[in-house]
């Protein structure tokens, strides 16, 4: 059975919205862990109540970025990944943990990328005045928020708007894909081409909501 680690840094929902389809929908993989990189992180919680191991490597504790990814490399090799899901996981990893996982890590971002890479992008897409706003799964390559995306979920901008409210539209949305998204790259209908990810057989890589 393939086996997915999940790294996490708070409430870690994304992740719950994973783990319950594949239990909704019996997919047969096995989730061997999930780390966070503080031992506050909420999501820890909801992985141990499914009986999921789940661990803290603080950041703090290490000196150096190329150290903490060196120790997380090491974990989720011990629990064996043939998919490592970034799901609001805040650290900037390094080129050399990107390498060591490319072509099994993938990431959501909150924006209809490639615009809004980056932080805090429900407000600077109300400071854009854009209709559109939304949700991306993609691969993770060296630039932040740059990968072949594997699919995206829209949602209109309303009048009255706030960051709080945006976000909350956007994260209804993050759950639908993320776990659809997850679900292609088990069953090995993924194609990385270029910087474009083709389904196979073809669905549509666009949700509109
Ligand atoms: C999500 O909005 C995700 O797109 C971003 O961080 C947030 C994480 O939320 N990268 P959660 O921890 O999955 O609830």
């Amino acid at each position: 059975m393939p086996s997915i680690v999940t790294l996490i840094s708070g409430r870690g929902s994304n992740f719950e919205a994973i783990v319950k389809t594949a239990q909704k929908e019996q997919w047969p993989v096995t989730f061997a862990g999930v780390i966070a990189n503080h031992s506050a992180a909420k999501g820890l919680d909801f992985a141990r109540s499914q009986g999921i191991p789940a661990f803290a490597i603080e950041h703090k504790e290490h000196a150096t970025r190329e150290s903490f990814d060196a120790a997380l490399i090491k974990k989720i090799d011990e629990l064996g990944a043939d998919l490592v899901v970034l799901a609001g996981f805040m650290r900037i990893l390094t080129p050399g943990f990107i390498r060591h996982f490319e072509g099994r890590l993938i990431n959501i971002h909150p924006a209809l990328l490639p615009a809004f890479p980056g932080l805090h992008t429900h407000e600077r897409a109300l400071e854009a005045g854009v209709a559109e706003h939304g949700a991306s799964v993609h691969f993770v390559t060296e630039g932040v928020d740059e990968g072949p995306i594997i699919c995206q979920a829209s949602v209109p901008v309303l009048p009255g708007d706030d960051a709080d409210t945006l976000a909350a539209r956007v994260l209804a949305a993050e759950h639908q894909i993320y776990p659809r998204a997850v679900k292609w790259f088990l069953d090995g209908r993924l194609r990385i081409e270029g910087n474009q990810v083709q389904v196979q057989p073809p669905e549509s890589q666009l949700i509109k909501l």
